[in-house]
């Protein structure tokens, strides 16, 4: 074999692909290490991470409060289910219950978005006795039986011979629409604030409203998924928050450990006396791992006043970044949708060139920024100049 035949046969990118089922179409770098909000690749190149590993990377990489507090957990106790009481998964249960809105003050932990909406849906069927779930247009709740089948356009991948539930789609901030379609049928409403999958489109705050004083009329539940949107990323700590709405259930996962994979449900108290013991469960959620990870998480982002910077950077992008291919800016935060004059792929690939790394959307001509909350002035300096740069379009992209 020659030297390079040896290395392709090395690279992680082949090897992969020889023992993986091939479900993502991938980036052309493969990173080795990072720190802060750089990616260092094994080729030697320094990439600004501005996708934050599908906004997982709430602190960056190797935060020190967060390394220490994994790897102090890992050493005292690695794994307890829920069937014992831990010091630790009550002080995550907390700090959780505490940076909610007031009034959702019990949680249930899990270990991935999907996993959150699943049980908050289940909780809104059993709650009401109902069995219709109203979704909204564009939206994503993951890959799962339940959370598939609330996603819009799911058809092409969902498999299921049927849904669980009977799902239809409010068009995304029709107030009419939703005035009509929530009605005593419903057993709940499930929306992302800013949807993320969708390009970080933000929904305005007169159609969250309506979804809430419908559904209360009607005894619905009101499901925020904050997935993408919650854990500080839109400036507060969830999104309704920015809008002054309190939901019944709000899901978490993605930036809620900084890295290590959980998820979880806080709902309020009155849904919650609805459930006992074996109406819910889970091997892994709420983990003592976890725990410590979503702990370390948010005292970082109080300690640090991270949720101020998530709105200085967003005021500095929104400020700068409107330049060369990029026409406007929507949704919150750290949870922004670039709108460009071109394809987003063309864009991303160009940044690439930049060594940025954003995200693309299902909307093609959006670019999604998904920044670790500790994104620096520099960092953007750094996109803006680099959009700068990119050449002009040159052709119709009709
Ligand atoms: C809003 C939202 N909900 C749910 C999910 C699913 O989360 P997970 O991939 O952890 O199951 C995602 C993932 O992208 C998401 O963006």
């Amino acid at each position: 074999m020659s030297i390079a035949q040896q290395q392709a046969a090395a690279d992680p990118r082949v090897r992969e692909a020889a023992a993986m089922i091939p479900v993502y179409g991938q980036l052309p770098f493969v990173p080795e290490r990072a720190s802060g909000c750089d990616i260092f690749t094994t080729d030697g190149r320094r990439i600004l991470d501005l996708y934050g590993g599908h906004a997982v990377a709430a602190l960056g990489y190797g935060h020190p409060r967060l390394v220490e507090a994994i790897q102090e957990q890992n050493s005292k106790l690695l794994f307890q289910s829920n069937a014992v009481a831990l010091e630790i998964r009550a002080r995550a249960a907390e700090n959780l219950v505490r940076i909610a809105p007031k009034g959702l003050d019990r949680v249930f932990f899990v270990n991935s978005g999907a996993e959150a909406n699943e049980n908050a849906l289940r909780m809104a069927c059993v709650t009401t006795g109902r069995k219709k779930i109203l979704a909204i247009t564009q939206g994503f709740h993951g890959r799962t039986a339940a959370a598939g089948a609330v996603t819009w356009n799911a058809e092409k991948w969902y498999g299921f011979p049927s849904k669980p539930f009977d799902v239809d789609f409010i068009p995304r901030d029709d107030i009419t629409a939703a005035r009509a379609m929530i009605t005593g049928a419903v057993a709940g409403v499930i929306v992302e604030p800013v949807q993320g999958v969708a390009g970080a489109y933000d929904l305005s705050t007169d159609f969250l409203d309506t979804l809430r004083k419908e559904t209360r009329e009607y005894g619905a539940v009101l499901i925020a998924d904050e997935v993408q949107s919650g854990m500080g990323r839109c400036g507060q700590y969830f999104g309704v928050q920015v809008h002054g709405i309190v939901p019944d259930i709000i899901t978490s996962a993605k930036s809620l450990g900084g890295g290590v994979p959980c998820g979880a449900v806080v709902c309020s108290h009155e849904i919650a006396a609805r459930f006992g013991p074996g109406d819910l469960g889970t091997t892994f959620g709420g983990g003592p791992l976890a725990a410590a990870a979503i702990t370390a998480t948010i005292e970082a982002i109080d300690a640090e006043g991270l949720l101020d910077n998530v709105r200085q950077r967003e005021a500095q992008i929104r400020e700068q970044c409107v330049i060369g291919p990029v026409k406007k800016i929507q949704g919150m935060g750290l949870l922004l949708g670039l709108v460009c004059d071109r394809p987003a792929k063309e864009v991303q690939s160009a940044l690439l060139e930049h060594d940025i790394f954003a995200g693309t959307s299902s909307d093609p001509d959006v670019l999604r920024i998904l920044a670790p909350l500790v994104l620096e002035r520099r960092h953007v300096d750094h996109l803006a100049q680099a959009l700068e740069n990119m050449a002009p379009l040159t052709r119709s992209t009709d």
